[in-house]
């Protein structure tokens, strides 16, 4: 089969988030079952670019609005990771260093949809499959259906991969000439409530659409950020397909990030000199058990209530543990969390900002992971702390709940708990130090978790039997 892979985000290029590890991998074990994958997303000026040799393979043009835009698709020449990377430039829109959060990030994302459609209807062939990400390439089915230049497109499957509802891609109807001409009878396919919804018009468009757990699919069907009733209505062909992990690049044997790397055999040992590394650059204890968290710095991960959580937690445990925080988002819970390291010197420390290199470390160093999310659509961090031996700590959510199972119960291994308040977490807290208090426990659940398989192998097929139905 051949596919293409429509995405905002694919790591090494460009990674915000978990998106990013998805589209990155996903493609990659596609190829080594012998499938054509390739991805394409915005040339966005990242060190990869730079780093990396490119070939041009389409030059183009297409209006929007009232502005003409030239486009140039380049391709990565070596094939360095695992399948074909291609990248669109649009020069004004997409020639910028971040990923998002820019004030025209509507048009950006729309003139990239476009010239990707705009590419793929000049091909003398047509893929198998049309596969898109998230909002920001939502429109994409829509328009090979229904808009008149890419008519040719519309036998064209596509499939919609929603990592996060949250996130829709709202556009009013006075930006509807951004979308190349369509079939006015057509526009409903582009509405929700009485605005353009890109992630609502691929949910309506799509062939087929898949959640990246079966916890969050049936969570959506009442809680979607507006989308319930569309859920509801299109349950038949939605599914919940569990994320994996790319285990050559989140690997402790292997991880080129780790000086000490580590395996079943000697992780007692190697995971404490990372711990020990770790707590010595942040000025924490290493007897202690440390408790870190890793990610986006909003409400969804209830990134909110970490400075209350870790300031009680610390003051009513007197001190038991440490605290490491790594994350950057909102500007005012980076404040606090930032602030809070004067009053909790020696029990707590952050990094605000994005550093791939000591995430590694800290899957590999801490003792406990902390995912409290109110809403987690699959997560991988949990999946990498099981692989490092590092004991989630998670809200009972989403596909944290069809990952984790709390220790307390049969073959269990993590610590869950029910609602995203002060009190529940921190009460997991509590359970977490009662437990690092027995060794012989600890060591028996990292020996289990580091042996869990969330490899991506098994969902690759899962795909593939999408694409085929
Ligand atoms: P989401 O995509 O909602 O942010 P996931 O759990 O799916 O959540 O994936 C988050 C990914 O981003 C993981 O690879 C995690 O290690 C990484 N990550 C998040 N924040 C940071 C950060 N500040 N520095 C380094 N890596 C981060
Ligand atoms: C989103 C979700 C996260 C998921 C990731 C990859 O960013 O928030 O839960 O793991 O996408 O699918």
């Amino acid at each position: 089969m051949e596919i293409i892979h429509v995405s905002a985000e694919c790591y090494p290029m460009a990674k915000a988030g978990g998106l990013g590890d998805v589209v990155g991998a996903l493609p990659k074990y596609q190829t080594k079952l012998g499938h054509i994958a390739k991805v394409v997303m915005p040339m966005y000026r990242t060190k990869f670019l730079y780093n990396h040799e490119f070939e041009v393979v389409h030059k183009g043009a297409f209006g929007m609005a009232h502005y003409w835009f030239e486009y140039t698709i380049i391709k990565e020449a070596t094939n360095v990771l695992g399948f074909d990377l291609y990248l669109v430039d649009i020069n004004g829109l997409l020639n910028r260093e971040k990923i998002y959060g820019y004030d025209d990030d509507t048009e950006r994302f729309t003139a990239f949809q476009i010239a990707v459609v705009d590419w793929m209807s000049k091909w003398h062939h047509h893929p198998d499959i049309v596969h898109v990400h998230d909002h920001q390439a939502g429109l994409v089915p829509f328009m090979m259906q229904h808009c008149y230049a890419y008519k040719n497109l519309s036998s064209i499957k596509t499939i919609l991969t929603i990592h996060n509802a949250q996130y829709q891609g709202w556009m009013d109807w006075s930006k509807s000439n951004y979308i190349p001409d369509w079939d006015k009878w057509k526009s409903g396919l582009l509405e929700w409530d009485n605005t353009i919804n890109s992630l609502a018009s691929a949910i309506k468009c799509a062939s087929k659409v898949n959640t990246v757990s079966h916890g969050y699919l049936e969570e959506l069907m009442y809680m979607a950020n507006g989308l319930e009733k569309l859920f509801q209505y299109e349950r038949g062909k939605c599914f919940g397909i569990l994320n994996g992990i790319d285990t050559e690049v989140w690997d402790p044997e292997t991880d080129k990030y780790l000086d000490e790397k580590y395996g079943l055999k000697d992780f007692a040992e190697k995971k404490r000199a990372n711990k020990k590394e770790l707590c010595a650059r942040f000025n924490l204890e290493e007897n202690k058990p440390l408790i870190v968290f890793i990610g986006r710095l909003v409400g969804e991960k209830a990134a909110d209530l970490l400075p209350q959580v870790i300031g009680d937690s610390i003051y009513f445990m007197e001190g038991k543990m440490n605290f490491l925080v790594l994350g950057s988002g909102d500007p005012y819970i980076e404040y606090q969390l930032s602030n809070l390291h004067i009053h909790l010197f020696g029990y707590y420390n952050t990094q605000i900002g994005y550093n791939e290199k000591l995430s590694h470390e800290m899957y590999a160093g801490a003792d406990f992971l902390l995912m409290p999310s109110r809403i987690e659509p699959c997560g991988l961090n949990q999946m990498y702390a099981l692989r490092y031996g590092t004991i989630p700590i998670v809200r009972r959510t989403g596909g944290l709940k069809d990952t984790v199972k709390d220790f307390g119960e049969p073959d269990g291994f993590g610590i869950c708990f029910n609602t995203a308040s002060v009190g529940d977490i921190c009460h997991a807290v509590y359970r977490a130090t009662e437990l690092y208090d027995q060794p012989e426990k600890m060591n028996q659940i990292i020996q289990h978790i580091m042996q869990i398989d969330h490899s991506w192998e098994r969902s690759t097929e899962i795909y593939l039997n999408l694409y085929r139905a």
